[in-house]
């Protein structure tokens, strides 16, 4: 008998898969738009000088390579609580808010749906839709009943009444996963007013947030970017919000983030902190230690914080310049006002508005990859190949 004949395929990630086809792609002209990495002006990913720095300081002074406990280093967790919630918010001082290091902002994410699933049974989990297509199967996994809110109208516009009438139906106890900021895949975020909005019917519902933090200092800014995280955690007595350390630290592989949980007392945070503790034990253990010992190296030494304060807003410039060089570059085909929304979008990626059709007319006559929903990822562009995109999207819509 074989014991693995009857097993089959899943499907592999399209976005991989999309990037397989971009490698052997022999057309120099080629372009990468699917996979949400950041790119500097010669198409690499780089590594922070902050993170070089403070990596040289770790090879000088790291004494053991011992396991770290299962909330990970209590410096990484503090600094990053600081870089959330703010170094002077009482949240802090009262041990209302607490850290746990996890695999990425995807491990938080798989730890915040073991968490609910264990701990809040019955409770559903609702989405955005779109969303980033991880967050669907990693609950889903968890055994979740997951459902979705409209984000996007068909217009390809941001629809917040949709989004509020919608919540307003969500059964209270409810779990409801929020972007803090450079929604993925559309780019379109919620403005303050809209926070607000979304705020009072989460309370009028009683419902639970999860606000996923994957890009912080990527949309306006590392402060404003924590806006909404902020605003949630001081009006609202229970929260989890998922951080990543992957794209502003440029950390990606080192699998660096965490789960922070905001309880009501102390002694709740604690009694949450075991349970969390528990899973993780039995999930990955205690966490990978290097890009958590970077991060800590960096948030506490003034010096090292500046200069990667610096490096984030530059990466985030370039993003933002992108945004505006590419409708400037569309100018001229007559396509600016169509695709104005790209640069009032904000993070990695654009919801474009072109369908199916016209990514797949892309890839076959421009070899210009993106996903099949029309999301671009900005940060793939570089700015002189901008008048070749303008002039390729042009084809493709005017036909
Ligand atoms: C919306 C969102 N959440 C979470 C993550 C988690 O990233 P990582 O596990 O690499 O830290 C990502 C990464 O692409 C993301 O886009």
């Amino acid at each position: 008998m074989s014991h693995f004949a009857a097993i089959g395929r899943v499907p592999g990630d399209p976005i991989l898969g999309l990037l397989d086809a971009y490698r052997i792609d022999s057309n120099p002209a080629k372009l990468d738009l699917g996979v949400g990495v950041y790119k500097d002006a010669s198409g690499l990913t780089p590594i922070p000088r902050a993170v070089k720095l403070a990596e040289q300081r770790l090879l000088e002074t790291e004494a053991t390579k011992t396991y770290i406990g299962g909330h990970g280093a209590p410096e990484f967790g503090e600094r990053l609580l600081a870089l959330t919630f703010d170094a002077g918010n009482a949240l802090l001082a009262d041990q209302l808010a607490g850290a746990t290091q996890t695999p990425g902002g995807t491990g938080a994410l798989r730890l915040a749906g073991e968490f609910v699933a264990r701990n809040l049974p019955g409770r559903a989990i609702w989405l955005s839709n779109p969303t980033w297509p991880i967050h669907e199967s990693i609950f889903a996994t968890c055994g979740l009943r997951v459902e979705h809110y409209p984000y996007v109208g068909a217009d390809n516009r941001l629809d917040v009444d949709a989004m509020l009438d919608a919540l307003q139906r969500v059964p209270a106890g409810d779990v409801v996963l929020l972007h803090a900021c450079c929604h993925n895949p559309t780019g379109f975020d919620l403005s303050q007013q809209d926070w607000q909005r979304v705020l009072e019917v989460v309370k009028a519902r009683e419902l639970l947030p999860l606000i996923d933090f994957a890009y912080q200092g990527f949309g306006d800014g590392l402060d404003e970017d924590a806006w909404a995280v902020r605003l949630f955690a001081a009006e609202l007595p229970e929260l989890l919000v998922t951080s990543s350390c992957s794209k502003n630290f440029g950390l990606y592989r080192e699998r660096t983030g965490a789960l922070i949980v905001r309880a009501e007392n102390a002694e709740k945070l604690i009694d949450i902190r075991s349970q969390l503790a528990f899973l993780a034990r039995n999930l990955w253990s205690t966490p990978p230690s290097h890009g958590a010992a970077v991060v800590a190296q960096i948030l506490g030494d003034a010096e090292l914080k500046t200069l990667w304060a610096e490096e984030v807003d530059a990466m985030r410039q370039r993003v933002a310049s992108l945004r505006s060089g590419l409708v400037a570059a569309l100018r001229p085909h007559g396509l600016d006002e169509r695709l104005a929304h790209v640069a009032q979008q904000r993070g990695m990626f654009s919801y474009t508005g072109l369908t199916a059709e016209q990514v797949a007319r892309l890839r076959n006559e421009f070899s210009i990859y993106l996903v099949s929903s029309g999301r671009a990822s900005v940060a793939g562009m570089s700015e002189e190949r901008l008048d070749y995109l303008a002039a390729a999207i042009a084809r493709v819509c005017q036909a």
